[in-house]
């Protein structure tokens, strides 16, 4: 958007050597399990995933157990259909059995998946900490009286950072104080949506630490690289002017 450029969300994670803060990534976690998670699922991510952001084999089992979706299931004396609490190889369960059950539930919008999300929307980590973040406010009076017919109809909600202005999702992040972090940090909306966009960029990229890593090693071998051919250079032609 040209009139709304993104908003920085400032993450450590962005830049060529960034890497993650992991008691970030933990505080989004929070806020997608609080407050995204009723609406979006994860399903690329297993719980067990949760240990490369510092949980320990108890707090994922005791995660994934006390999860409010349960595994789709098939009771084993009956036949019927049944569920289970899930276990730390199960992924995140869907939240909603199929896209007709999301559309009913989410005025016939179906709240996509979050998994890669900040892959597949240019400068993800931005927009989703912009969105949630900076996006919901009122909608421009300017725009009204010039085209009335552009009116947020009912059930959206007029969103300045989505790509047609008028979203079906509710302004997720309404106030602070919303999650309770338990690291002392404030959880003013900015922060909540910070910090949600940091958790996603792991959901979708959880070797960054390494790929960041592994460029910089390479640019380490390449600089010395250098010096060696260039002393090969000089050692070479040494005798001939
Ligand atoms: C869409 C993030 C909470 C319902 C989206 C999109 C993102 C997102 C990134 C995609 C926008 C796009 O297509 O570019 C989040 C985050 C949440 C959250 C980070 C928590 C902080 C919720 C909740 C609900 C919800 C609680 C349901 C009450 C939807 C729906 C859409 C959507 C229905 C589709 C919107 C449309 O296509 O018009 N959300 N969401 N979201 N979300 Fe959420």
């Amino acid at each position: 958007h040209e009139e709304h450029p993104l908003l920085d969300a400032g993450l450590p994670s962005s830049g060529l050597l960034g890497k993650f803060d992991l008691r970030q990534v933990q505080r989004g976690f929070q806020v997608y399990k609080e407050v995204c998670a009723a609406c979006h699922s994860l399903r690329h991510v297993a719980f067990r995933d949760l240990k490369e952001i510092g949980y320990d084999e108890g707090q994922v089992k005791a995660i994934a157990a006390a999860w409010v979706v349960e595994q789709p299931s098939v009771n084993p004396e009956t036949g019927e259909p049944a569920t289970r609490k899930n276990t730390p190889a199960d992924h995140f369960p869907l939240v909603y059995a199929n896209d007709v059950a999301a559309r009913a539930a989410n005025n016939n919008a179906v709240p996509p998946d979050l998994s890669l999300m900040t892959k597949a929307r240019h400068d993800g980590p931005d927009y989703i900490y912009s969105l949630v973040g900076h996006g919901y406010v009122p909608q421009p009076k300017e725009l009204l009286a010039k085209f009335p017919d552009a009116a947020t109809p009912k059930g959206l909600h007029y969103n300045q950072y989505f790509a047609n202005l008028n979203i079906a999702m509710p302004p997720p992040l309404t106030s602070a104080g919303q999650v309770e972090y338990l690291d002392g940090t404030k959880p003013t909306v900015d922060q909540m949506a910070k910090d949600v966009a940091a958790f996603l960029t792991w959901t979708a990229e959880p070797n960054l630490d390494a790929r960041h890593g592994a460029g910089l090693a390479v640019l380490g071998f390449l600089l010395i690289f250098c010096f060696l051919a260039w002393g090969a250079y000089q050692n070479v032609w040494r005798d001939l002017k």
